[in-house]
């Protein structure tokens, strides 16, 4: 494996060609870990079914769930999906951002059906990442891209927790630090009679209900088929088991805390992560995966969480949490 160094705080990755090579290799085929503002991602050229089955085995997928196609732009984004009255308002409102959308196949897009699992359907994001746009506008090609985790586990927020999970079956690795926002981007879809939401991520409901100017039904999770497979039950899950809305510490366990009062036991953790002191989402958000990896490293055998609000980016977190602690397959 590769691994490139990039400096978003100045242009010379972009004028110096720094990644190229990169581009050149995601046209041939590779698989490449690369970062985005939610999570980093595990990205192949969308139009080459050999590419992307190369993603479903490097992260051990059971099956073949649909994956999100990532492009430099809304005119890349309308080559492949039918856009709508509300996906144009939602996609101007929040492109390059953390908001997936999911709409009727263009005929004609040359996305691989191993992507879309064979619907008729399929997911696009314009990320804000602009390694991740600059990429996909280099290579000519929309980019599949799942999270870049072996299948069922933390999701990566940094190229190191890449490593750790890939390192041996990717090609190339781009560094460009940790994400911003932590979590998932958030999945609309505009496919059926009504908006929906798939699943919540780092764009929060309140802010899509706001542009939409109408409800989000919500998608059943507990579905047996579900619409989003990423939302089966048990998922994003460390080693350790994990405690949800703890008000105390049971010896051994480690704490992940959240706002400026710990548990008044918080001693007996083992280990301890606050994702956020003052109490702030975004910033617990941003910090949630890499925290359940940190007490994960520290042995302990359970992991109690401090509750956290469900409101804005709470949804998202709590999602994740419930399917951290959810019982194992
Ligand atoms: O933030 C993100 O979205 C990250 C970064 C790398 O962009 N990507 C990501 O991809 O989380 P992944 O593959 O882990 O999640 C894709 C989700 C899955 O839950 C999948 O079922 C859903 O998108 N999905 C993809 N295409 C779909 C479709 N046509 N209909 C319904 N759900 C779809
Ligand atoms: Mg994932």
């Amino acid at each position: 494996m590769q691994r490139w160094s990039v400096d978003l705080k100045s242009t010379a990755w972009r004028t110096s060609g720094l990644l190229a090579p990169v581009a050149e290799a995601l046209r041939a085929g590779a698989l490449v870990g690369v970062p985005t503002e939610t999570v980093y991602g595990l990205a192949a050229d969308a139009t080459n079914g050999q590419a992307c089955a190369g993603i479903y085995a490097a992260k051990g997928r059971p099956s073949f769930n649909p994956l999100i196609s990532h492009v430099e732009s809304l005119a890349a984004a309308e080559r492949h999906g039918v856009f709508d009255a509300r996906a144009r308002a939602l996609a101007a409102a929040f492109w390059p951002g953390p908001l997936t959308l999911v709409l009727p196949r263009q005929q004609g897009s040359a996305i691989s059906d191993l992507v879309t699992a064979g619907l008729d359907t399929l997911a696009l994001r314009v990320p804000d990442a602009p390694v991740m746009r600059w990429l996909a506008e280099a290579s000519g090609r929309p980019l599949a891209a799942p999270s870049a985790n072996l299948s069922g586990r933390i999701s990566p927020t940094t190229a190191d927790d890449v490593a750790a999970d890939l390192g041996d079956r990717i090609q190339h690795l781009i560094d460009a630090g940790p994400c911003a926002i932590g979590v998932e981007s958030t999945i609309v879809s505009l496919a059926g009679q009504r908006p929906t939401l798939l699943r919540p991520g780092g764009l929060s409901r309140e802010a899509i209900v706001a542009v939409l100017g109408e409800d989000l039904m919500t998608a059943d999770s507990d579905d047996a088929a579900p619409l989003a497979p990423g939302m089966l039950t048990s998922h994003y899950a460390p080693g350790a088991t994990v405690r949800l809305e703890a008000r105390g510490v049971l010896p051994g366990e480690a704490l992940l805390g959240f706002g400026p009062v710990p548990p008044a036991d918080a001693g007996l953790a083992v280990a301890c992560f606050n994702l956020s002191e003052s109490g702030d989402l975004a910033e617990a958000a941003a910090n949630l995966f890499t925290g359940l990896r940190r007490l994960d490293r520290s042995g302990a055998a359970c992991i109690c969480v401090q509750p956290i609000p469900a409101h804005g980016l709470g949804e998202a977190i709590n999602d994740r949490l419930r399917r951290a602690a959810a019982p194992r397959g």
